[in-house]
C-alpha cells in the first residue's frame, strides 16, 4: 500500500465515521414548492428589471446602393423593456440545487436608425419584438460560508426563438439590412448578455439576501442562539431543507449541552411557503443558558400580589399553619425567593408541551431593620403545560397553570404542616405565572431573512418538536 492510497482510506474512514455520528439539527427550515414559487415571483419581478439595464452596441456600418453608392448608417439609442417571463418555473433539482426555466419569454427593443449619404440625412425610429425567450438556470445550493447558505449560477443557458423588426420609413435596403444582419447581431448580443445579467443578480441580490440570515443572535446580556448551517441544503423533489444548530448557550461561558439533539421526522406537508421545525433541544439548551447564569430565579413580594387576590405577603398569612412564625416575626412583611433546583426540562409529545420544573421556595420575613430571616425552604414540583405562538417573527411562549407539589427541606422555624402550605402554594400560582410569562413573552427570533412578514401561521406539536407552518410576503 502507497502512502497517498493510506491516507486516502484513512480519511473515507474518517469521512464515514463523521457522517455515522452526524448531530442532529435542533431546528429545521423547510421551504415547500409553494415556497420557491412565491420567492420565484419575486425574482422574476427583480430579474425584470435587472435584465431592462442591458445596454446593446450601437452597430455603425456601411451599405453599397447600387444608385447613391456608399450609405453610412446607423443604428443605435436601444433600449429593452415591457419583459414578460410568464410560465417561470422553479424545480428542486434532488442532491443539487433549484432548475429556473421558461421558454415563453417576450420583451421589446426600441431604437433609432439613422442614414446619410451625399447631403442627404434621414433617421427613424425601430422596435423589435423579442418573442420564444427561453432560458435555463441551475443553481447550485450546496456551498456553505460562515454557517450560512450560499447560492451561485451552477450553469445558464439562454436562447431567443423569434425577433421581428417593425421600422418607421420605408427605406427598402435598410429593412433589408436589418434581416440580413442588423437581427441576428442584436440577437446574438442579448443571447450574450442575459446570462452574465442572472449571474450578476443571483451574485449580488439573492446572495446577500442570504447573507442576511441570522447565524447567531444575542437574546440579552446572558444567552445567545447559535443557527448556524450544519450542512448544505437538502434539495429534495417537493422542497428544500436547511438544517440548524438551534442551541442557546450561556454567552460568558459556552459549554456542549450534556443532551443531543432528538432525531425529527417531518411530515410531508405542503399547504404553506415554509415550515420551522423547532425542537426541544433549542427550548431545553434555552434553560441549561438561564440555569447556568443562575438567572431562573424570580423574587415575589407583596407589591407583585394583585389587590383582587386580596391576600398579603405577611407573616400573618402563617398565623394559622405555621404559629410560630407569627410568635417570632409578628405582622411583618414576606419575601419569596423562587429558583430552579435543577434545568427544568422541557417536552414536546403530540399532546402538548410540559415544563416540569423543581423549584426551591425560600421565604423570608422582611424585619424592621430590612434584613432578611430565613423562615423555610420548600422543594416544589409541578407539571405546567405550555403554549408557543409566532408574534413578529418570534416564537414566543404562555405557561399554563399547573398544579405544585411542595415538599419540605428545611425549617428555621420548626416543623409544620406541608399539606396546608402545599394548598397556600397552588393559590400562589396564578400568581407567580404571570410574572413568568412576562419573561417568555420576549420569546426568541425564528431565523428569517430580511424583509419577511410571516401570516397564516399554524402550530402542531409532534414527538420532540414543534411544527410553525407560515406564509411569507416579502416586503
Ligand atoms: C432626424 O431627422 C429630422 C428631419 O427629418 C431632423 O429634424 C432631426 O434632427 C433628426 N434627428 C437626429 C437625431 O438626427
Ligand atoms: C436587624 O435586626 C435583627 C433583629 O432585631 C438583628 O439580629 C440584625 O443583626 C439586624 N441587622 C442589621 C443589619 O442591623
Amino acid at each position: 500500500m502507497d502512502f497517498a492510497y493510506r491516507l486516502t482510506l484513512l480519511f473515507s474512514i474518517a469521512a464515514f465515521v463523521g457522517t455515522a455520528d452526524a448531530e442532529n439539527p435542533g431546528l429545521v427550515v423547510r421551504v415547500t414548492q409553494k415556497g420557491l414559487d412565491y420567492a420565484l415571483q419575486e425574482g422574476v419581478i427583480a430579474l425584470q428589471q435587472q435584465l431592462s439595464h442591458i445596454q446593446l452596441k450601437d452597430i455603425p456600418g456601411t451599405h453599397n446602393h447600387e444608385i447613391v453608392g456608399k450609405v453610412h448608417y446607423n443604428i443605435f439609442s436601444m433600449n429593452l423593456g415591457n419583459f414578460q417571463l410568464p410560465g417561470f418555473q422553479v424545480s428542486p433539482i434532488p442532491n443539487v440545487g433549484l432548475k429556473l426555466s421558461t421558454s415563453g419569454g417576450f420583451f421589446e427593443v426600441n431604437g433609432r436608425w439613422d442614414v446619410q449619404h451625399s447631403f442627404v440625412h434621414e433617421n427613424g425610429t425601430f422596435n423589435i419584438k423579442v418573442g420564444g425567450l427561453g432560458m435555463s438556470v441551475g443553481l447550485n445550493l450546496r456551498n456553505i460560508e460562515h454557517g450560512k447558505p450560499t447560492v451561485s449560477v451552477a450553469d445558464c443557458s439562454c436562447h431567443i426563438a423569434n425577433v421581428e423588426v417593425h421600422m418607421s420609413g420605408t427605406i427598402g435596403w435598410l429593412v433589408k439590412l436589418f434581416h440580413d444582419a442588423v437581427e441576428s447581431k442584436i440577437r446574438q448580443e442579448l443571447e450574450d448578455k442575459i446570462c452574465p445579467e442572472i449571474n450578476d443578480i443571483i451574485n449580488s441580490k439573492l446572495s446577500s439576501l442570504l447573507q442576511t440570515l441570522p447565524v447567531e443572535t444575542n437574546l440579552d446580556h446572558i444567552s445567545a442562539l447559535d443557527y448556524s448551517l450544519m450542512g448544505p441544503p437538502s434539495v429534495m423533489a417537493n422542497w428544500v431543507d436547511v438544517f440548524l444548530k438551534g442551541e442557546f448557550f450561556y454567552r460568558s461561558h459556552r459549554t456542549a449541552p450534556p443532551f443531543a439533539p432528538p432525531a425529527m421526522s417531518l411530515p410531508p406537508e405542503q399547504d404553506h411557503m415554509v415550515y420551522f421545525a423547532v425542537s426541544d433541544y433549542v427550548f431545553n439548551t434555552a434553560l441549561l443558558a438561564y440555569q447556568s447564569a443562575r438567572a431562573l430565579v424570580l423574587t415575589l413580594t407583596d407589591k407583585m400580589i394583585p389587590k383582587e387576590f386580596g391576600v398579603h405577603l405577611n407573616t400573618n398569612l402563617l398565623e394559622r399553619v405555621i404559629p410560630a412564625v407569627s410568635k417570632m416575626y409578628p405582622n411583618m412583611p414576606m419575601k419569596l425567593k423562587i429558583s430552579a433546583a435543577s434545568t427544568p426540562a422541557l417536552n414536546i409529545t403530540p399532546g402538548g408541551v410540559t415544563l416540569s420544573p423543581i423549584g426551591n421556595f425560600q421565604a423570608y420575613a422582611i424585619l424592621p431593620n430590612s434584613s432578611l430571616a430565613p423562615l423555610f425552604l420548600l422543594e416544589v414540583k409541578t407539571n405546567a403545560f405550555a403554549k408557543a405562538a409566532v408574534n413578529s417573527g418570534k416564537i414566543v411562549g404562555t405557561l399554563e397553570n399547573g398544579k405544585v407539589e411542595v415538599s419540605l427541606s428545611h425549617s428555621d422555624v420548626g416543623p409544620f404542616s406541608v399539606s396546608e402550605i402545599n394548598m397556600a402554594m397552588n393559590l400562589l400560582v396564578p400568581v407567580i405565572l404571570p410574572h413568568i410569562n412576562d419573561y417568555l413573552k420576549y420569546g426568541f427570533p425564528l431565523p428569517l431573512i430580511e424583509h419577511i412578514q410571516l401570516s397564516d401561521i399554524v402550530i402542531k406539536t409532534y414527538e420532540h418538536y414543534l411544527l410553525f407552518g407560515a406564509n411569507v410576503q416579502y416586503q
